[in-house]
């Protein structure tokens, strides 16, 4: 499990996580929302510790992120797949070349095992046989996809995704959706999805939360996200503009 606590992270004199406190669960499929530039990619990065928090912590199965060695380190990182926003494959190399990246850097693999572990990942994203294309070559949700088989060839316990369904149609996003359902049920992973999707985040939710000024301001299931009275939150849930918040009526 993952246990975020109080954490604090400015760049230059902004600040954009003022206190963050957040459990994340094994097996479940946590899902990030909140306005754009409100510190939700930051905080993928500072689990990943890719950043590092100014103020707090985050454990990840009782071990301090911050604190760990280089052995450790690598351990750390392994159990974590990460999906980026743009699934940043290399356009110079191969399907199976982008995927085997992680697997060169960190394991001993011959290149045998190397391109079975490439094709059966590829099967799990429901792309099998595509080892020899170009990323030029393939269509958004294509890309995406390929990215997710990279994220998981190192079986990793949490898997990361950044927006994973911007950029692509409804179609293309709903069959993301359905494979981040998929592998999170099938390699029993821990999934936390960043995004702005409401549709993403109906189907794909155990659990929401929201960041907002810095902020978790809420955590719920699906129907408690629709159901909240929590102006900031319904409004982001039924994508109306930002205006003034009305003060609420007192009540006697
Ligand atoms: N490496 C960085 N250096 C300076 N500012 C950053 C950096 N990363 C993010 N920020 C700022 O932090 C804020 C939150 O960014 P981000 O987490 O990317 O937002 P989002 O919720 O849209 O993913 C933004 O204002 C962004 O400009
Ligand atoms: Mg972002």
């Amino acid at each position: 499990m993952i246990e975020i606590r109080d954490v604090e992270k400015s760049f230059e004199n902004k600040v954009v996580l003022r206190g963050v406190d957040l459990d994340v669960y094994d097996g479940e499929k946590l899902v990030i929302i909140g306005r754009s530039g409100c510190g939700k990619s930051v905080l993928l990065k500072l689990i990943m510790n890719l950043l590092h928090p100014d103020k707090g912590y985050i454990l990840v199965n009782d071990i301090a992120i911050k604190k760990v060695g280089q052995v450790d380190l690598f351990n750390l990182r392994k159990q974590f797949g990460f999906l980026f926003q743009n699934a940043a494959l290399f356009d110079s190399m191969t399907v199976a070349e982008n995927i085997c990246l992680p697997l060169v850097e960190h394991t001993k693999l011959s290149k045998s095992q190397m391109m079975d572990k490439v094709a059966e990942k590829l099967e799990l994203v429901g792309l099998p046989g595509i080892e020899n294309l170009k990323p030029a070559e393939l269509s958004g949700g294509m890309r995406k996809r390929v990215g997710l088989a990279r994220a998981i060839v190192m079986d990793p316990n949490y898997i990361l995704y950044d927006e994973p369904t911007t950029g692509l149609d409804p179609i293309m996003a709903a069959n993301i959706d359905k494979l981040i359902i998929e592998l999170s049920d099938k390699l029993n992973i821990t999934s936390i999805v960043v995004t702005h999707d409401m549709q993403s985040v109906s189907k794909v939710a155990d659990r929401v939360v929201m960041l907002h000024n810095g902020r978790m301001i809420f955590s719920g299931n699906v129907s408690e996200l629709k159901s909240t009275d929590n102006e900031v939150v319904r409004q982001f849930v039924n994508g109306e503009a930002e205006g003034p918040i009305q003060p609420k009526p007192h009540k006697y």
